[in-house]
This record gives structure tokens, sequence and C-alpha cells, in this order.
């Protein structure tokens, strides 16, 4: 079957290190916002400070992280910490980051409904010249209410979310790829004389990646995206193995393409395990956020269908923990049989956060990340 928008898994572009042949590739998630992505009111959470951002982009640097991928967020969420309220604009971020980290692709994360399409061709064009092709786009169509009202427009229906998302990438591949001047007449957006030069660096085009959860956003994803994120609903392995080989099975099968699936995990290293447990309570049952906990899953509950219903209860204390990931909890080297395990199901990457992020990954890079390199991951 030959695809309608064909997949770089085929031939990627030799500058971006999303599709490097390592074991387990690597991410930051969510280093661009305040707490990061930890709802925890402990001392130490992630600030949103341009120092502190920097920071993380250069640990990355050091254990060659294959990916940097920010949070489009407009509004927190609310109760004692006010999650994720403070925090920079994710084109502008990815931008200023690129100069400071010379070995991840940088993602940028765009909601589709606020950033005209040839606005986001423009940018995510400018930021692949900057990084020397390692720019990544990672669409999202939106879910939070108050979001939409900041730009004054209502939620539109979760599927007419993703027609949109199709228009609105079909016109940024058309202007990153085509040499002749078009016209695109859509059912949401009209371009009269399409034309983008430069073109990026990343040829044919710089990625696009998607998390949507819903079937439809697993379709999108399968149809016109290289990476699709997963958020997993139960921490079962073969569950997660099931999952995976589901994912790049539709996207073969309907589609005729390949695309590389990835999750968020959150890392809790203690010298013992008991000590990682026991900081795990201090910071989710001690000093969770709950109310914002609960804000973010009733949002998603209402808005999105990137879990079912029944899971967000138990997802609850995961959004607490690390942004709803895999727990990685225990000594160095559990981190690392954990790790060994999630590469096992087939999964291509993962990104990792940490409750006190910077001091976190600071210990992973110099205690940890060494054994993940003797055990073959990287
Ligand atoms: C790893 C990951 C990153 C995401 N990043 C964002 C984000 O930055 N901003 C946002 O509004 N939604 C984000 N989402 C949410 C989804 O991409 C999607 O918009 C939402 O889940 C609604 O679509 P769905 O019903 O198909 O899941 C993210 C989800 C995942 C799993």
């Amino acid at each position: 079957m030959k695809p309608e928008v064909p997949s770089l898994l085929a031939d990627p572009p030799a500058s971006n290190p999303l599709f490097n042949d390592r074991k387990l590739k690597m991410g930051t998630f969510c280093s661009n916002l305040k707490h990061g992505c930890a709802i925890s009111s402990i001392e130490g959470t992630l600030e949103a400070t341009w120092p502190a951002t920097v920071a993380l982009a250069r640990l990355a640097d050091r254990m060659e992280y294959e990916a940097l991928v920010p949070v489009g967020r407009w509004r927190g969420f609310g109760g004692t910490t006010d999650f994720n309220g403070a925090g920079f604009e994710c084109y502008s971020w990815a931008a200023g980051i690129a100069g400071t980290n010379e070995s991840s692709a940088i993602f940028a994360t765009s909601h589709v409904p606020t950033v005209h399409p040839v606005m986001a061709a423009k940018q995510a064009t400018t930021i692949d010249h900057i990084s020397g092709g390692r720019f990544v786009l990672n669409v999202v169509t939106g879910w939070n209410e108050s979001e939409f009202r900041l730009f004054g427009i209502d939620v539109p229906d979760h599927d007419r979310r993703y027609d949109m998302a199709v228009e609105w990438v079909e016109i940024i591949r058309r202007l990153w790829t085509e040499h002749e001047l078009f016209d695109y007449e859509g059912e949401f957006y009209r371009i009269g004389g399409g034309q983008l030069l430069p073109k990026p660096i990343q040829s044919p085009r710089p990625p696009f990646m998607n998390a949507g959860g819903s079937e439809r956003g697993r379709h999108f994803a399968a149809k016109y995206c290289d990476v699709a994120f997963i958020v997993v609903v139960n921490h079962d392995m073969d569950d997660l193995k099931a999952q995976i080989a589901t994912y790049k099975d539709l996207a073969r099968r309907e589609y005729g393409r390949e695309v590389a699936v990835w999750t968020h995990t959150y890392i809790v290293q203690g010298d013992t395990e008991k000590d990682a447990r026991d900081f795990y309570d201090h910071y989710v049952h001690e000093h969770g956020d709950w109310e914002a906990a609960t804000n973010l899953t009733e949002g998603l509950g209402i808005n999105a269908q990137t879990v079912p219903p029944e899971a967000l209860d138990f997802l609850r204390e995961h959004f607490i923990a690390g942004w709803a990931g895999w727990p990685v909890i225990g000594t160095r080297e559990q981190i690392v049989d954990t790790y060994l395990d999630l590469a096992d199901t087939g999964i291509d990457g993962v990104l990792t956060s940490w409750a006190r992020y910077e001091e976190g990954m600071e210990e992973f890079a110099v205690e940890t990340y060494p054994l993940m390199v003797e055990a073959g991951l990287r």
C-alpha cells in the first residue's frame, strides 16, 4: 500500500537524532513549565526560569538525549500550586533552547486552533535552521477549556478538532515541501499563494508527533505523523507490549506506514528501594496538590478521550507523581532493570522526569546513566 503521507521512518533525515539506532531513546518532558511534571508543593520542583530550563537541556546534552519535549500550556490547573501555570511558550522556547543544546531533537508543542498553519510552518522552519535540522512539531488539538476561553473561542467538538488538524498538517507539509505557489481551500483554512522559503533543513520535512489517545487521535497519528506518544492506562508490561504492537499494526495495515511509539516515565531514585518509596510518599501523598490534579483529570475527562474515564481515578496519583507517566521507582539498578523491561516491549523511546527535576536529573546523569550504557540501552 502506498501511503498518502510517507512516514519519515522509511528514510529519516540524518540530522535528526530522533531516528538514531539506540535501543531506547530518551527525552525530557515539560521542562518549559513551572513544576515540570510533579503536582506537588515540595521545595525544589522546577521553576519557570530560563537558567533552570537551560540546565535541563544541558543535562540532556550530557546524556545525548534524543528529545526535548515542551508542553503547550496557556493556563495553570489551580489548586495550591497552580500547576504548570507559569511557563515558556513552546516555539520561542524551542528557538532559544536550540542554541544551548547540541544533541537532542528540539520539539515545539503547538495547539492547532490557536496557531495559524502558515505561522506554525514558518516558525518551525526557523527553529529547524537554528538547530541544524533537529526540529520536531508536536501537534495537539487542545482540550483544556480555560485555554480556549483565553483565546475567545469555544471548544470545538472532539472529532472536529482532529478534522481541523488534518488540514493544518496538510498545509504545513505543503509549505515545507512544495516549490510551486499553491492555493488551498479547506473547510477551516483558505490559503492564497502558499509559499515558504527557505525550506526546512530536514529533507523532505521535519517530523510530526502526536499524542492523542482517542481512537480518532490514534488514526490521526498513524496516518499523518512519524512519532506517536501513548499514555499507559495500567502499568502492566504485557499490556504495554500489546498496546505498542496494536498501534504499529494499525499504521501498517490501514495506512502502509511506520510510526515510532514513545511513552513518558517518571523516576524516583533512592539509595534503597525504601528510600525511593518514602520520597514518593512525601511528595505525592503528603505534599501532592490533589485539587490541581483533580482539575486536570476532570478537564481531560470532559474534553479529551486520552484515557478511559474509569482510568482517570487510578491515574490521578500518577499525574501528581509525574504527568501520568510510567513509574520507575527504586535503586539505580532497579531503575535500569525497569528500562530494560520497557525496551523489551518494543517502545522506541521514553521521556523522563523527576519531582525535583534538576537535582534528580543530575543524580541520574552521574549515577545511573553509566549503568544504562553498560546495559546496552544506550
Ligand atoms: C506525551 C504527551 C504530551 C502532550 N502534550 C500536550 C500539550 O503540550 N498540550 C496539550 O494541550 N495537550 C497535550 N497532550 C494531550 C494530547 O495530545 C491530546 O490533545 C489530548 O489528549 C486530546 O486528544 P485525545 O482525546 O485524542 O487524547 C499530550 C499528551 C501526551 C500523552
